[in-house]
């Protein structure tokens, strides 16, 4: 009912009298009225007006189903939204609606994330407001050993998604943060359930820093994290965002899908900064410094040592600096 009420609201040119409205819900006036109250305390501005009725005036900044629903342009991602307040973290939640049965394109999203979790058992910063922290869950066609490419695909359309939206060019270190400057402003962190023969579901979670100021970032992370408003030095709608990120990310999955990941894998190294470069790996049992060449088929980068090329498919990779 909310839903429908806002959509008349949205598609109102000026006002919209709550008979009409009550008309074409089927409901009383006081039904109506009621609803109203209801959605100015979640947050939009609707003036009232006794003779001529409602109207929209301004949405609140929150990442509400209704909201992300009204700008969405894709066909199957993001059809189902579950938003929180608070949660101890996006991919938690995501994980068990995907054990429970929920279905691919399903996202997850929270204003604030008081466990946030990132790569290699870290935290994830995840202030209310001022990000994007989502989960999705998707159920592709493919083997577990494919996943890694999933999580490269989704690097490759949020930078897209970045770009198109607010013009900043930032750049993938292998194999999915995406910083600008040396500074990390999109963490993604795939979880996947499988068996042998194939991938029961993957969830990629995805933090993007949108408007967090500088001076509200803790002091232990001030030289590492930047959100998009430092880069821009404006604040950038997290509904606009979002709704591109998956805009792109179903794209880029769908072709995928069709054709395998050869064009994403392409695009992937378009977008890398770590290529090119003199870089430490620290792996799950060994730490080794060489040049990263290239990733190959799997994703996975190579690393060209002083004894061999070896391949890297998890782990962590810094850039070392040039002397
Ligand atoms: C990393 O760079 O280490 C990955 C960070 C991933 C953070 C996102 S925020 C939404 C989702 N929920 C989580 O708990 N983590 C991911």
């Amino acid at each position: 009912m909310r839903s429908s009420i806002l959509e008349l609201l949205r598609n109102a040119t000026g006002y919209i009298s709550g008979e009409e409205i009550a008309k074409k819900m089927n409901v009383s006036r006081t039904a109506i009225w009621k609803h109203i109250r209801e959605l100015k305390q979640a947050g939009y501005a609707i003036e009232s007006h006794s003779r001529s009725g409602y109207s929209l005036v301004k949405t609140p900044d929150l990442l509400l189903p209704n909201e992300i629903k009204s700008v969405l342009k894709t066909k199957r991602l993001g059809k189902r939204i579950q938003h929180f307040d608070d949660l101890v973290s996006t991919n938690i939640e995501a994980k068990q609606l995907a054990a429970n049965g929920a279905e691919e394109g399903t996202i997850v999203v929270s204003e604030a994330q008081n466990g946030g979790r990132g790569r290699l058992s870290r935290g994830w910063y995840s202030p209310a407001h001022k990000g994007i922290w989502f989960s999705i869950i998707l159920r592709p066609a493919l083997l577990p050993q494919d996943a890694p490419k999933c999580t490269l695909m989704a690097a490759v359309a949020i930078t897209k998604a970045i770009n198109k939206v607010t013009g900043v060019k930032c750049g993938i270190k292998w194999p999915n943060d995406i910083l600008y400057d040396g500074k990390k402003l999109v963490g993604i962190l795939t979880e996947m359930n499988a068996e042998m023969e194939g991938i029961n579901y993957i969830v990629i979670g995805t933090g993007i820093n949108v408007n967090i100021a500088k001076d509200e970032v803790p002091e232990e992370l001030k030289d590492i994290v930047v959100s998009l408003s430092q880069i821009t030095g404006e604040r950038v709608d997290r509904l606009d965002l979002l709704a591109e990120v998956l805009v792109q990310l179903e794209e880029i999955y769908d072709e995928a899908l069709a054709n395998g990941f050869e064009k994403i894998l392409e695009e992937w190294r378009k977008c890398s900064i770590t290529l090119g470069q003199e870089v430490n790996v620290i792996g799950i049992d060994k730490t080794f410094d060489g040049l990263a060449m290239d990733i190959d088929a799997e994703g996975a980068l190579l690393v060209k040592t002083e004894t061999e090329v070896k391949r890297v498919l998890a782990g962590d990779v810094s850039i070392r600096p040039k002397i």
